[in-house]
């Protein structure tokens, strides 16, 4: 078995990558001896021009080329640039248009994850842009302060297309961030984050399905990107640092936390500010989940950024089959990042407690719940590799021209969530923040009382979460709800809802 440290020797020596895939603990040994060489690159900001009344962004998807290693170059996709997009900065109660053009030779979308908008601007896959072609989605900003993203959504190619580079931040401001004493200067003391894993061939090229486990456990990489920099490094010129983490894997599961044990505050969940500000150890992100955090940087030591196992990545009823798979690796401690105090750390103003007034998760209102149950095909098809019908919500897989769900505009719901396969699954609504009711009856954790929009559902497990549909209905057009490892959604584990008038 070729393990990381073989791979990294292999870059660093001879300027040739040793080889593909590796499985187990290839984190172990080497992640956390190896150097952080390269300093964290900061995706750009992009501030909207002015278009009239609207605030316009000019997005342009095309393929690139890139060095994650030194003299390697590696065919990925980006927004306007080589790999992932710029930094969008939006404000609630603008209008926006984005201005998106596709240059790659497929055909391909951009989904706006997070945001509350027409389902016909929505970006998912119904919204395809071919290639060469222009789309020019128009809608207002209603959702709070928090930091969102994009990404490609196209049927059956968001897990490769999203691999190569297809995704970047949003950042939503709004009066009360704008009144917050927090930090707020972008690419300085408010540093965005995306997680991702990746996995290279011998000649450097991003590798995409190529072994058995990738479906079943989504794709995983034993190489960490952050911002699409390997082994990271930033410095840190104030006394605390606002990170906007996305885990923006296909699959892979982060519980993040420092290498001295020190708590820091979590300050937002997916769709805006928490109540208050949390303290706390570690941060647990499944992929599509985003939280910030502000983080106290000590003088004369060096920080780093690492991830520790977690109960939650737990499988059931698999064994060591589990780990033969190589799901287990979630639950490996490595480096991601370093941070690097500089001489003078300028002070910043303390954090405060109380963060934002959230209206009351209130069950009383609800007109009807609906059942979701995740499963996955786990008989001999599947381990021979075919697909049909392995991924499924409620027993089917996903179908363009089926409408699984109508529910009312202005309607509360309870959506139940249950999941009767061995592995955790994130579920994912489109154009909604709800809030998490409770988890197997019991209250969810302490981070999961603000506005989600993804939300992790173990083995076994049943969360119930209040969902509001508001503003918007189209009877053509519907919105998606899926499995966020991204190689589930494109296998079926997706439906289609609308909202009716
Ligand atoms: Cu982040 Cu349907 O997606
Ligand atoms: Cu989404
Ligand atoms: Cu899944």
């Amino acid at each position: 078995m070729i393990t990381r440290r073989t791979l990294l020797k292999g870059i660093s020596a001879g300027g040739v990558i040793a080889t593909g895939f590796s499985l187990g603990n290839f984190y172990t040994d080497s992640a956390l001896a190896a150097e952080f060489e390269n300093r964290l690159k900061i995706p750009p900001l992009l501030r909207p021009t002015t278009e009239g009344a609207v605030s316009a962004f000019n997005l342009n998807i095309r393929n690139g080329s890139s060095q994650f290693f030194k003299g390697v170059n590696t065919p990925t996709i980006g927004v306007n640039g080589d790999y992932l997009g710029p930094t969008l900065l939006m404000r609630k109660g603008t209008k926006v248009r984005l201005n998106v053009s596709n240059d790659l030779e497929e055909p391909t979308t951009l989904h706006w994850h997070g945001l509350h908008l027409p389902a016909k601007n929505d970006g998912g896959p119904h919204q395809v842009v071919q290639a060469g072609e222009r789309w020019l989605p128009e809608f207002e900003i209603k959702n709070e302060a928090s930091t969102y993203w994009y990404h490609g959504h196209m049927l059956h190619k968001t897990g490769s297309q999203v691999w190569k580079g297809l995704a970047g931040l949003i950042i939503i401001e709004d009066e009360n961030s704008d009144h917050l004493p927090l930090p707020k200067q972008y690419g300085v003391d408010d540093i965005p984050l995306v997680l991702q894993d990746r996995r290279f061939n011998e000649t450097g090229n991003l590798e995409y399905l190529s072994f058995m486990p990738d479906l079943m456990m989504g794709m995983r990489g034993d190489v960490m990107l952050v911002n699409g920099s390997v082994r990271p490094w930033f410095e840190a010129t104030t006394d605390k640092i606002r990170f906007r983490l996305l885990n923006g894997s296909n699959a892979r599961n982060y519980n993040l936390g420092f290498n001295d044990g020190r708590t820091f505050k979590q300050i937002t969940s997916d769709g805006g500010f928490l109540e208050q500000s949390i303290e706390t150890k570690r941060l647990f992100l499944s992929p599509g989940e985003r939280a910030e955090i502000i983080v106290d940087i000590p003088k004369d030591q060096k920080l780093v950024l690492r991830n520790f196992p977690s109960s939650r990545n737990r499988m059931s009823g698999m064994g060591m089959m589990g780990h033969m798979m190589g799901g287990v690796d979630d639950n490996e401690r490595y480096d991601i990042l370093e941070i690097r105090p500089s001489e003078n750390l300028k002070p910043m103003v303390s954090v405060p407690e109380k963060l934002v007034n959230l209206p009351e998760a209130n069950a009383d209102q609800v007109a009807r719940t609906r059942r979701f149950t995740m499963e996955m095909g786990m008989g001999m098809g599947m381990m021979m590799g075919k697909r049909a019908n392995a991924f499924t919500i409620n027993g089917r897989s996903m179908d363009l021209g089926r409408i699984d769900e109508r529910v009312k505009l202005g309607d509360t719901e309870i959506w139940e969530l249950s999941n009767l396969s061995p592995l955790p699954h994130p579920f994912h609504i489109h154009d909604v923040q709800f809030r998490i009711l409770d988890r197997n009856r019991r209250p969810p954790y302490a981070n999961e009382h603000g506005f989600k929009d993804t939300v992790l559902v173990g083995p076994q497990e049943v969360v119930r979460v209040l969902v509001s549909f508001r503003d918007y209905a189209d009877e053509n057009n519907p919105y998606m709800y899926h499995c966020h490892i991204l190689e589930h959604e494109d296998a079926g584990m997706m439906g289609q809802f609308v909202v009716e008038g």
